[in-house]
C-alpha cells in the first residue's frame, strides 16, 4: 500500500517487451504457495524504452533466471512495486520463482483463501500479487497453468481454457494443467483450488461447437444453481441472435465464492462470481435476486467478446468494455424480462448513484484522464453512464447501423487491446454519422442540464421547443486545470426523443418546419448546439410534450410542467419511462413542498391522490402491467430528493416522504387492501416477469398498508410474514416489520435468524433490513450487530449489507445531527482499510456529498474525514477518495 500518486492518460507509452507465452506453475502448500512463471518474451519493435519492468507486490523472490542463467541481485532492481532489468537480449525466457501467502491475503486481490479453498481476482491489478509480470492490459500472452494442491482438501483444480493433463503426486497432492488457446492480458487470468460441487449442462452454438457449461459452488448448494446455469445458456443464445457472437471455448465455467469484493469477474472461460449472483432458491432469493443473477451472468458472458476478445489498451479505457457490456446486459434484461420495468430501474439507479457522483468530488468523465487508484474507478460513471453513452450512439445511428458498427469493431480489433476512440470510429465508419463532437461524452465530466421552453402559436398552428444545454465545469475539470491540463468544454451531441400529446391523450403526427409531411408520432431530435429550436407544424391546440422518452440521454431535463400536464402524461403517455417519470415529477414537487413546510397541514393535493388511485386501478385493466404500476407507486428516494435541494435537510426529507406514504395509505386503504387480496398468487413460485410483477405490486400495496401502524395493518404484515411461501414475500414483510416498533419485531427477527443462520446470503438480508430501518435505535443496533456472530468485517458482503447499506440507504441515520452515523462509518473505514482497502474505499465514497449538508453536519463529517486522512498507513484507495472529498 502506497501513498496516492496520480497517473495520467497522456503519459501512456507502449510496453518495452511483449510476452508471447506464459507457463505458470502454482503449488499450494499449507500457509504459502510457490509460483513459478516462465515468460517467453521479446522486445516490442514499437517501443523506444529498453528497460523491462515487471510489476510485483507482496512477492518473496526465490529465484530469477534468463534463458536458464540465474540472475544475481546485481542484475536487477527490486522494489515494493516490482522489478526492473536493463540489459536483455531481443528475445529470451525469463523464469521466476516466488513465494506468496494467500491465507494472509485479506485484500481479496490476487490469490486468496476463502472458506472452501483458493480463488483469484486479478482485475485490475491483482496478477502482480501472484507473480512478477508486466501487469497491464496491452500485454497479451497465451497462458498455461499447472496447479498442485492437497487432493482431499482441494479436489477441484481449475484455470482458464481447456484441461490438458492431470495426475497424482506424493504426499496426497494432485495436479492439473490447463491451457488457454486465446492470448489474454493478465487481468483475465483465474485459477481455483477448492472443494466444490458442480452442476453441468451443454450448449451447442449455431456453428456446432458443443460447450460444457458448468457452475461450481460450495458443497451442499447444488439446489441453488439452476437459475444461473439457465441464465448462462440464455445469454449464449441471445448474443448469437442479437450480435452474431458465439462462444469460442469448449469449457465455460462459473465458480461461486462467498468472499468477493465485487459482483463477478469475466476471466476467460472461468468466471468467478460472488455467491450473491449465483445462488438462488425460491425460499432463499427474492425476485430481484433472480433478475440480478440473469443480468450478472449475462454481463460476464458478454464480456467474452466485449472485454476479452477485444480488450482495453490501458485502464483509462475501462468504459470501453464496461459501458458497452452493461449496455448489452441491459438490452438482454429488456428482452428477457420487461423492457419498461428494466429501463425504469436503470434510470432510477443512474440518478441515485451516478448523478450524485457526477455532482460530487469524485466527478470524472466515463474515460478519466487521471487517477490515483484504478480500483476507485469501477464507478457508476464508467459503468452506468458509460452504458448510456453507448445507448445514445445506438439511438443516433439506429439498430442496423449499430450492429454493423459492432461487426466492424470486431473485424478490425479482434485480439487487440484498444481505446474508446477505436470503438467510436467503428460506429462512425459503419453509420456514416460524424461522431467527432459526440466524443465529448468521453472527456467531459458532470451531468448536462437541458432547459426546454415551449411556445404555442394558435393562429399559425405552430408549436416551438427551444432547448438549451448547460454543462458547468466540475471538480474534475478544476483538478485537471490545476495540473496544467485544462480540458476544453462544449455542448454535447445527443438524441432527444420526443412526442406530443393532445388534450385527449392522443399522440400527434409530427411534421417539423421544412418537412413536406408528418413522419410518425415520435422523433429523435439531434442536439449539437448550446441552443436549438424545433418548430412543429399543423398543431391545432397546445399539446403536452413528452420529452426525453426512454431516457434518451443521461441529462437533467428542466421543463416547467404543470401538475395537470404531469397527470395527463402519467395517464396517457405511450412511453413507459415517461409515464413513470411524470409520476416521479409530481411526487418530487409535492415532497419538496412538504420539506419546505416541514410537512405540516394538508399539503398533499387531492388530484395527486386521485392520480395514484387511477394508477393502481390501471394495473387491473385488460392491458394493465402490475410491474410497471409497482414501479410507479415507489416514491422518489430520500437520496434523490436530497440531490434536488441546495442544502439538504435529511430529517425533513424523511418526514415528508413518510407523511406522503401515510397519507396515501389512509386515503387509499380500501384500494390497497383489495389490490392486495386480488393479487394473491396460487401457482408455484416462478421468478418470471408476469409473476414477479404481480408480487411486486402486491408487496408495494403491503408496504403502504404497513405505514398505517394500526392493529389491523400490523396484523396483516405479520400474517404476510407467516404465510410467505418465498423469500420475496418474506422480505417484503420483514422490511416492513423492521420499521415497526412493536414487540413482535424482535421475535420475528430472532426466529428469522435462527432459521437462516447457516445461509450466508440470507443472513446478509437480515443484517440489511436492520441497518436500513428507520427506528431510532438503528445506529446503536448496527454497532451491536457488528459484534454479533453473524458479522465478519473481512467478508465484503457482510460489510456491504450492514455498513454500506446503513451509509448509502439510510440517510436519516447516516446523517444524524449528532454525528453518530459519520463516526460509525469512519470507525469501520479505518479498521477495514488495513485489511481490504477496496471495500474500505467503497464505504468512504458514502461521504461524497457531505458538502451539501448544513454547517453543523459538515463540521461533524469533516472531523471524521480528517481523522481518516490522518490515519497512518492509509491505502491509496481510501486516501484518494478522502482527499478529493476534503479538497
Ligand atoms: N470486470 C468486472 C465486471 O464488471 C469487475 C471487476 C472489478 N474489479 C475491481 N477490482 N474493481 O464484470
Ligand atoms: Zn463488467
Amino acid at each position: 500500500m502506497n501513498a496516492a500518486q496520480t497517473i495520467y492518460l497522456k503519459d501512456y507509452t507502449v510496453p518495452a517487451y511483449l510476452v508471447d507465452q506464459l507457463a505458470l506453475d502454482i503449488a499450494i502448500h499449507t500457509g504459502f504457495a510457490r509460483v513459478t512463471a516462465r515468460l517467453s518474451m521479446r522486445r516490442n519493435p514499437a517501443a523506444t524504452a529498453s528497460a523491462l519492468w515487471l510489476d510485483g507486490e507482496d512477492l518473496q523472490l526465490e529465484a530469477l533466471s534468463i534463458d536458464g542463467r540465474a540472475l544475481s541481485p546485481a542484475d536487477y532492481v527490486l522494489s515494493d512495486a516490482g522489478l526492473s532489468i536493463t540489459t536483455l537480449p531481443e528475445a529470451f525466457v525469463l523464469e521466476s520463482v516466488v513465494r506468496i501467502e494467500p491465507d494472509k491475503n485479506t485484500q481479496l486481490s490476487g490469490l486468496y483463501r476463502s472458506k472452501d479453498g483458493y480463488f483469484t481476482q486479478c482485475e485490475a491489478q491483482g496478477f502482480r500479487r501472484i507473480t512478477f509480470y508486466p501487469d497491464r492490459p496491452d500485454v497479451m500472452a497465451k497462458f498455461s497453468c499447472t496447479l498442485h494442491a492437497d487432493k482431499a482438501a482441494f479436489p477441484v483444480l481449475l484455470a482458464n481454457g481447456n484441461p490438458v493433463a492431470q495426475g497424482d503426486e506424493a504426499n496426497g497432492f494432485h495436479w492439473a494443467k490447463w491451457e488457454d488457446p486465446f492470448a489474454k492480458p493478465a487481468y483475465l487470468f483465474a485459477c481455483v483450488a477448492a472443494k466444490l460441487d458442480v452442476v453441468e449442462d451443454y450448449y451447442t452454438t449455431t456453428s456446432g461447437r458443443r460447450v460444457r457449461c458448468a457452475v461450481y459452488v460450495e458443497p451442499g448448494k447444488l439446489d441453488q444453481c439452476d437459475h444461473a446455469l439457465a441464465a448462462l445458456k440464455k445469454s449464449m443464445k441471445w448474443d448469437e441472435d442479437v450480435f452474431g457472437l458465439e462462444m469460442d471455448l469448449e469449457h465455460y465455467m462459473i465458480v461461486a465464492v462467498g468472499d468477493f469484493n465485487m459482483g463477478a469477474m469475466e476471466n476467460k472461460g472461468l468466471n468467478i462470481f460472488n455467491t450473491k449472483y449465483v445462488l438462488a432458491r425460491p425460499d432463499t432469493a427474492t425476485d430481484t435476486d433472480y433478475q440480478n443473477i440473469d443480468r450478472v451472468v449475462a454481463h460476464e458472458y458478454f464480456h467474452n467478446w466485449t472485454g476479452n476478445r477485444v480488450t482495453c489498451r490501458d485502464w483509462f479505457q475501462l468504459s470501453l468494455k464496461e459501458g458497452l457490456t452493461v449496455f448489452r446486459d441491459q438490452n438482454f434484461g429488456m428482452d428477457v424480462h420487461s423492457a419498461g420495468v428494466t429501463r425504469i430501474q436503470e434510470v432510477r439507479t443512474l440518478r441515485a448513484a451516478q448523478f450524485p457522483e457526477d455532482a460530487g468530488p469524485m466527478a470524472h468523465p466515463i474515460r478519466p484522464a487521471s487517477y490515483a487508484e484504478i480500483n476507485n474507478f469501477y464507478t457508476a460513471t464508467v459503468y452506468e453512464k458509460g452504458a448510456e453513452v453507448i445507448r445514445m450512439i445506438h439511438t443516433l445511428i439506429g439498430k442496423a447501423a449499430f450492429r454493423q458498427g459492432m461487426d466492424l469493431y470486431f473485424a478490425r480489433h479482434d485480439g487487440q487491446a484498444v481505446t474508446c476512440e477505436d470503438f467510436v470510429a467503428a460506429m462512425q465508419d459503419a453509420s456514416g454519422l460524424d461522431l467527432t463532437q459526440f466524443q465529448r461524452w468521453y472527456n467531459q465530466a458532470g451531468t448536462p442540464r437541458l432547459v426546454v421552453k415551449s411556445a404555442f402559436d394558435a393562429a399559425a398552428k405552430r408549436y416551438t421547443l427551444t432547448v438549451t444545454q448547460h454543462y458547468p465545469a466540475t471538480p474534475y475539470e478544476e483538478r485537471m486545470a490545476a495540473d496544467g491540463l485544462p480540458q476544453a468544454r462544449g455542448p454535447y451531441h445527443l438524441p432527444l426523443v420526443i412526442g406530443l400529446l393532445d388534450a385527449a391523450g392522443k399522440e400527434l403526427p409530427l411534421r417539423l418546419s421544412g418537412e413536406t409531411s408528418a413522419a410518425g408520432t415520435q422523433r429523435v431530435l439531434t442536439l449539437r448546439e448550446d441552443t436549438q429550436t424545433f418548430v412543429f407544424e399543423d398543431i391545432a391546440s397546445e399539446p403536452v410534450p413528452s420529452l426525453l422518452r426512454g431516457f434518451s440521454a443521461p441529462v437533467v431535463l428542466d421543463y416547467d410542467y404543470s401538475d395537470a400536464a404531469l397527470t395527463h402524461l402519467m395517464a396517457h403517455d405511450s412511453d413507459a419511462v415517461n409515464r413513470w417519470e411524470a409520476g416521479q415529477r409530481l411526487a418530487t414537487g409535492i415532497l419538496l413542498k412538504g420539506v419546505e413546510h416541514k410537512a405540516q397541514g394538508e399539503w398533499i393535493p387531492a388530484p395527486y391522490v386521485d392520480a395514484i388511485r387511477a394508477l393502481l386501478a390501471s394495473a387491473f385493466a385488460p392491458a394493465g402491467d402490475p410491474a410497471l404500476v409497482a414501479e410507479a407507486l415507489l416514491l422518489p428516494s430520500e437520496t434523490y430528493l436530497a440531490e434536488q435541494m441546495a442544502v439538504v435537510d435529511p430529517d425533513a426529507i424523511h418526514a415528508a416522504r413518510l407523511a406522503l406514504r401515510q397519507h396515501l395509505a389512509r386515503a387509499l386503504r380500501s384500494e390497497f387492501e383489495s389490490a392486495y387480496a386480488q393479487l394473491a398468487i396460487d401457482a408455484p413460485y416462478s421468478p418470471d416477469g408476469a409473476q414477479s410483477g404481480k408480487r411486486a405490486l402486491r408487496n408495494a400495496c403491503l408496504g403502504y398498508l404497513a405505514e398505517l401502524g394500526d392493529e389491523a395493518a400490523n396484523a396483516l404484515v405479520l400474517s404476510h410474514y407467516e404465510q410467505a411461501a418465498n423469500m420475496t414475500d418474506t422480505m417484503a414483510a420483514l422490511s416492513a416489520i423492521a420499521n415497526l416498533d412493536i414487540p413482535a419485531r424482535h421475535t420475528v427477527l430472532d426466529s428469522f435468524y435462527s432459521k437462516w443462520k447457516h445461509e450466508a446470503l440470507v443472513v446478509d438480508k437480515w443484517l440489511q433490513v436492520q441497518s436500513t430501518s428507520r427506528l431510532a435505535t438503528t445506529t446503536a443496533d448496527v454497532r451491536a450487530l457488528m459484534a454479533h456472530e453473524a458479522f465478519d468485517i473481512r467478508n465484503p458482503n457482510k460489510v456491504y449489507a450492514l455498513v454500506r447499506a446503513f451509509c448509502a440507504a439510510n440517510p436519516k441515520h447516516f446523517h444524524a445531527a449528532d454525528g453518530s452515523g459519520y463516526k460509525l462509518a469512519a470507525d469501520v473505514i479505518v479498521e477495514l482499510d488495513a485489511m481490504n482497502p477496496q471495500v474500505a474505499s467503497r464505504i468512504a465514497r458514502t461521504f461524497d456529498r457531505w458538502k451539501k449538508f448544513d454547517a453543523a453536519r459538515q463540521a461533524l463529517a469533516r472531523v471524521q474525514l480528517e481523522r481518516i486522512r490522518a490515519h497512518v498507513g492509509l491505502s491509496s484507495d481510501v486516501s484518494e477518495v478522502v482527499s478529493k472529498a476534503l479538497d
